[in-house]
């Protein structure tokens, strides 16, 4: 039997870097030392008071089915901490998800429909793409790459691409994948066009704990943005907990109930007993998330000195641990060489919607990032 699949289904492509892993997952079953740089993980524990925390609340009985939109404690303790950050939420504008790819999912599902324009910032984060096509959206992308990737000086290019058409934008500050944090200017800008022409923003600010001596502002506390600012973060970067699936978002109630019916309908809730650890996150793990910053600055430093030694210049980014390198126009062809002849794994540009870059991910130690940039200009790749 032939199954039909959905045109929704159809309409996505599988990720560009599939190609990439599948290929690094080949060299290392060869036995290949492979510097693996294009995984957007911290490569440090979950701090041990999260992990206790969660053993604790599984002892404590916390394993069925939770409250939907999130265990009252912590969409509390979410509140609270947007709070801090500006924002005015209360616990019923929070639903908590099993992590922040959820929390974008069902955003977008609530609000875009069948030919719905959506704005994106190249480069852009692989996944907002495919949501868009899932949800039968169409995309305008802005290309931030001339700009040394700040949407300061983009703002002409943003205000041709933002109409009355358009039902969403998404604005991902510190960004995945330059490491971008955009200026206060940047997003008055954004707030204008969005106010002028109606439109709801996301603001994805999953690395917005993880910058370098700047304090990236929220979106929604500007001006005007309240009512049409959807904020989303999320537990996988700033506390290292990528496998434990904890995420969320803010946003007016009258979408939180809207999201709230697919949520329901589909993951029922984030995990039990690691909403619980997320209460101890938020309240007691400031010091090692601070810890953690601090190596990844160092990192960065780190790389950027390394690549300037070999003459390659980046944008050195302020926040989250990737940075794009500009390389050849062919991406995919050179960060498959890359891993081929000097075993170090990278992602093409492309795959953000950018051509002629490849994103690496710093979080590595000082050790294997040395090793990998020896390796990549022993290769000639520089
Ligand atoms: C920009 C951005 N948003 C959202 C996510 C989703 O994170 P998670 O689902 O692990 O919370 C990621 C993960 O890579 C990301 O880079």
């Amino acid at each position: 039997m032939t199954m039909d699949f959905t045109d929704r289904v159809s309409r996505v492509e599988p990720s560009a870097t599939l190609a990439i892993s599948a290929l690094s997952k080949e060299l290392t079953a060869e036995g290949k030392d492979v510097i693996d740089l294009s995984v957007g993980e911290p490569d440090f524990p979950t701090p041990e008071n999260i992990v206790e925390a969660a053993k604790d609340a599984m002892d404590a009985g916390h394993t069925g089915y939770a409250s939907a939109k999130g265990v009252p404690a912590l969409k509390e303790a979410v509140a609270e901490k947007l709070a801090e950050d500006g924002l005015e939420y209360g616990p019923e504008n929070v639903i908590v998800t099993p992590g922040a790819k959820q929390a974008l999912y069902e955003v977008v599902q609530s609000l875009i429909q069948e030919g719905d324009e959506v704005v994106l910032l190249d480069p852009a984060w692989v996944s907002y793409e495919a949501m868009v096509k899932l949800a039968g959206g169409s995309l305008s992308r802005v290309d931030l790459s001339p700009y040394d990737f700040q949407l300061e000086p983009a703002l002409d290019d943003l205000a041709d691409a933002v109409s009355d058409e358009t039902e969403l934008l998404i604005v991902n500050s510190p960004s995945n994948p330059t490491g971008a944090v955009y200026t206060d200017a940047a997003l008055e800008g954004v707030r204008d066009l969005a106010v002028e022409h109606d439109v709801t923003v996301i603001s994805d600010e999953i690395y917005k704990e993880i910058t370098y001596g700047v304090e990236p502002t929220s979106l929604g506390t500007l001006e005007g943005m309240a009512d049409r600012t959807v904020t989303v973060n999320g537990f996988s970067k700033a506390y290292s907990m990528t496998g434990w699936r904890l995420g969320y978002f803010a946003g007016p109630e009258d979408l939180v109930a809207e999201a709230g019916k697919l949520h329901s309908h589909s993951v029922s809730s984030a995990v039990n007993f690691v909403q619980h650890a997320g209460v101890e996150a938020l309240a007691n793990t400031d010091a090692a998330v601070a810890e953690m910053v601090e190596a990844f600055e160092g990192r960065r430093d780190l790389v950027v000195d390394l690549l300037a030694e070999e003459g390659v210049e980046v944008a050195v980014p302020d926040g989250a641990f990737y940075m794009m390198l500009p390389v050849a126009d062919d991406d995919q062809a050179w960060c498959e060489g890359a891993l081929e002849d000097a075993h170090v794994a990278t992602v093409p540009g492309s795959a953000f919607g950018t051509p002629g870059y490849a994103r690496i991910s710093y979080a590595a130690s000082e050790e294997r990032l040395r090793e990998g940039v020896e390796r990549l200009a022993d290769a000639g790749y520089f």
